[in-house]
């Protein structure tokens, strides 16, 4: 059994094991006590853990059904009560839905058709070709599910172009920033925090 400050939890083979990119986005969360919160591909479930004990209700997806079932067995042996989990791709399994804060430490990696080794645990890090490839669908669809105000919390490295992210946000309508970062050895990995502007 591993810890995270106090939150008990285990891993399977199958599903991602919380590293740096993961504590880099539970530490620099920008969540209030009203919010409902969505969290993609929360994996052994330690952010969507981490937020509840924040904010009113999280929903927390994955499309790895491994993931849903080690984020079920860590939300009930922490007795998290506030987190609902259900699998699927994306916003797919909360469609119609709205959200104040949605979270996605994505995979980001830009991945070539021979460094495929095609099992679930892949999901967790290919980007496709240019590494963005869940991160642009992602974002297509993203202001569909934000409340009025709502926010996003993004994870992504130097590798699959912050800016990118950074410009298509911004022209969503959201104030846009890089809120934390952390520098590897070839890589910079970045919290990406974006805030609906007021339509008034
Ligand atoms: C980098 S891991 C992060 C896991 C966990 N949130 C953490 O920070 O430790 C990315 C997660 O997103 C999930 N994922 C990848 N593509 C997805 C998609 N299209 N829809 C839902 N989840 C997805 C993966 O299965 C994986 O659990």
């Amino acid at each position: 059994m591993l810890d995270y400050k106090g939150i008990h939890y285990k891993t399977y083979p199958e599903v991602y094991e919380p590293a740096e990119d993961t504590f880099l986005l539970a530490e620099n969360l920008q969540v209030e006590r009203r919010h409902r919160v969505l969290e993609i591909g929360t994996g052994t479930g330690i952010v969507a853990i981490t937020v509840s004990r924040q904010c009113r209700t999280v929903v927390a997806t994955d499309i790895n059904p491994h993931a849903i079932k080690c984020a079920t067995h860590n939300i009930i042996n922490n007795k998290t009560y506030n987190v609902e989990l259900k699998e699927g791709d994306l916003f797919e399994p909360v469609v119609g839905e709205k959200f104040d804060l949605i979270l996605f430490n994505t995979p980001y990696l830009p991945t070539s058709e021979d460094e495929r080794v095609h099992d679930e645990l892949e999901a967790a890090w290919d980007g496709g070709s240019d590494g963005r490839e869940v991160i642009d669908r992602f974002l297509d669809e993203l202001i569909d599910y934000l409340n009025p105000e709502g926010r996003v919390q993004l994870v992504q490295s130097s590798l699959s172009d912050i800016d990118k992210t950074l410009d298509k946000l911004e022209k969503m309508g959201l104030d846009t920033c890089v809120t934390a970062r952390e520098k590897h050895f070839f890589e910079e990995v970045v919290v990406i925090t974006g805030i609906l502007r007021d339509s008034n």
